[in-house]
């Protein structure tokens, strides 16, 4: 069955959108860390080799491209996250994948653990995340959620992608907010995530938002 395109009871941008940002930008997320998170931060601190670039791919699933993106980057550590272990126990080993790490944990956890131990990858990749559809959601999104200032402080090359237009639109406004440009864009490469080969299959289009954090 092809898979079918986003609808949302929400048209525009969220009305509440830029007063949530602000907040979460205005108060530190305390949140307690979960186990598993602590766990997968101990896992990356004996993989790590601070004299490589590291490259973090975010919501990776099952981790096909965090093998594509070993091979695009080189002599780069690629590190991707994701919660769900069903999704990382289907990671297809496809040969050479360079220097590559999957690791099971909550963003809204270890984006904070790595931005605060100083951790900056180059580059860090969102790959069609969750589009929670439904305007009472707004919080689920990672722009409208506490991690979003997180995820800025991380820095690097910030390449977001998804099926729902608004989604990237509101993640600009968002960047926006934080004194970031970003750049939009269509997909018109290849298909490089099992999602994104999905949508593309079923005629939708794909959208591609780029951002330099580190000049926030
Ligand atoms: C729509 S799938 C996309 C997977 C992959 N990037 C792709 O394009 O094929 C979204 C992924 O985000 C993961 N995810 C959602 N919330 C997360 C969180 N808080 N921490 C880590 N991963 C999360 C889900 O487990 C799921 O694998």
């Amino acid at each position: 069955m092809p898979a079918r395109a986003v609808t949302s009871n929400q048209q525009s941008l969220h009305e509440r959108l830029l007063e949530l940002v602000r907040r979460h930008l205005d108060t530190p997320f305390q949140k307690p860390f979960a186990q598993h998170s602590l766990a997968a931060l101990a896992a990356f601190r004996a993989w790590r080799d601070p004299t490589r670039p590291l490259v973090l791919d975010s919501c990776c699933g099952v981790g096909e491209s965090t093998a594509l993106l070993a091979a695009r980057h080189p002599g780069a550590q690629v590190l991707g996250v994701d919660k769900s272990a069903h999704r990382l126990a289907k990671h297809r080993h496809g040969g050479d994948e360079g220097d590559l790490l999957l690791l099971r944990a909550d963003l809204n956890d270890l984006w904070r653990l790595l931005a605060e131990e100083g951790v900056r990858p180059s580059h860090h990749y969102l790959l069609y995340p969750n589009p929670w559809p439904k305007a009472a959601h707004l919080q689920r999104r990672w722009h409208g959620g506490p991690g979003f200032p997180a995820l800025l402080a991380l820095g690097g090359q910030l390449q977001l992608r998804s099926n729902w237009l608004l989604y990237v639109e509101e993640f600009a406004a968002a960047l926006e907010l934080a004194g970031i440009a970003s750049r939009l864009s269509e997909v018109l490469e290849a298909p490089i995530t099992p999602f994104e080969r999905k949508y593309l299959a079923a005629g939708q289009q794909c959208w591609r938002l780029d951002a330099d954090l580190s000049r926030g």
